[in-house]
């Protein structure tokens, strides 16, 4: 077997796990090092025999696919987003669930990574808006895949640098510190609920009024499974409920049932029109493929 650079790798394994290289191109180092440690690990001389491993071992795919989860967030990641969050779209889903005669905004954080984008919502209502909205309540679902991501997020202590993009007073206000750990106070923790979830499986049951899926399915997943995931995200939004993905995502070309809210914030909305007919096609969708473990179907399509 002649020699294979970790890229080299990369690029043929990432679309057997419906991934796309082109998304871990700048974070590729990190699951390179876990690769490394992995094939130290089993004692294998190099990444060529790891990929024959690879193909003796279906069982090794569930592990390589769990190196690709990339941990990185921080605290209101993107601030403009939020601050367009605060003044615009929280606000509008505020009188479409008054309309609907709906007291609570619901939002989902899909790969909530350690909680702080599920955190930044809740700071950003109680600091931001609450006062504005009294009668009404901000719930959060948020889900991850990484089992240990989410005992951080219920722990609720971070670094400084994860607090880097929030305003001084804010920090002040939401989290107690001790040397140089910053601890989330227990009233902005309120209202959240987190969730053990590979969303290939399962999409968090909604209606929900925001969705924040940012830096996870539009960057990593490739563009069938991206085309899959959105259809079934939208099926749990409300009308003109919100979609938010990451500064440099993009949705798949030709997504349908959705419209720009704000290109350059990664905001969009779902379309009010032809509800009823377009969520009894995508429920026919919905419930066809992806049933069962993701990575597992894909072990059995290969072997
Ligand atoms: C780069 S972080 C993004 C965190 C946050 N959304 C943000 O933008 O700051 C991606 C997160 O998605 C999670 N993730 C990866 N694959 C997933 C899957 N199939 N289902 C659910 N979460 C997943 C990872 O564990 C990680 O916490």
């Amino acid at each position: 077997m002649p020699s294979l650079s970790c890229v080299e790798l990369l690029q043929w394994a990432l679309p057997r796990l419906s991934l796309r290289w082109p998304g871990y191109r700048r974070v590729h180092r990190r699951v390179c090092r876990r690769i490394g440690r992995r094939v130290q690990d089993l004692k294998l001389p190099d990444l060529g025999a790891y990929k024959e491993y690879l193909d003796a071992h279906p069982e090794e795919w569930r592990l390589l696919d769990s190196f690709c989860w990339i941990p990185i967030s921080r605290f209101l990641r993107d601030r403009v987003v939020f601050e367009r969050l605060r003044t615009e779209v929280l606000p509008a889903l505020v009188a479409g669930a008054r309309n609907r005669g709906a007291r609570a905004i619901r939002c989902w954080s899909a790969g909530c990574a350690s909680g702080e984008e599920p955190y930044s919502l809740t700071i950003l209502w109680k600091l931001g808006l609450a006062t504005r909205y009294p009668s009404v309540s901000l719930s959060v679902v948020a889900t991850d895949i990484d089992a240990g991501l989410l005992e951080r997020a219920r722990a609720a202590r971070y670094r400084a640098s994860s607090l880097r993009e929030l305003p001084r007073a804010w920090i002040d206000a939401a989290f107690e510190r001790s040397a140089d750990v910053f601890e989330l106070r227990s009233e902005f923790q309120q209202g959240i609920e987190f969730r053990h979830e590979d969303i290939r499986e399962r999409i968090a049951p909604g209606p929900f009024d925001l969705i924040l899926c940012r830096n996870l399915v539009f960057t990593y997943f490739d563009a069938s499974r991206q085309r899959q995931t959105l259809d079934r995200m939208l099926l749990e939004l409300v009308s003109q409920g919100a979609l938010v993905v990451g500064r440099r995502e993009r949705l798949p070309e030709g997504s349908i049932g959705i419209e720009v809210w704000d290109s350059a914030s990664g905001i969009y909305r779902r379309a009010a029109t032809g509800d009823a007919a377009r969520s009894a096609d995508l429920r026919g969708v919905a419930s066809g493929p992806m049933t069962g473990g993701a990575v597992e179907s894909m072990v059995e399509q290969w072997t």
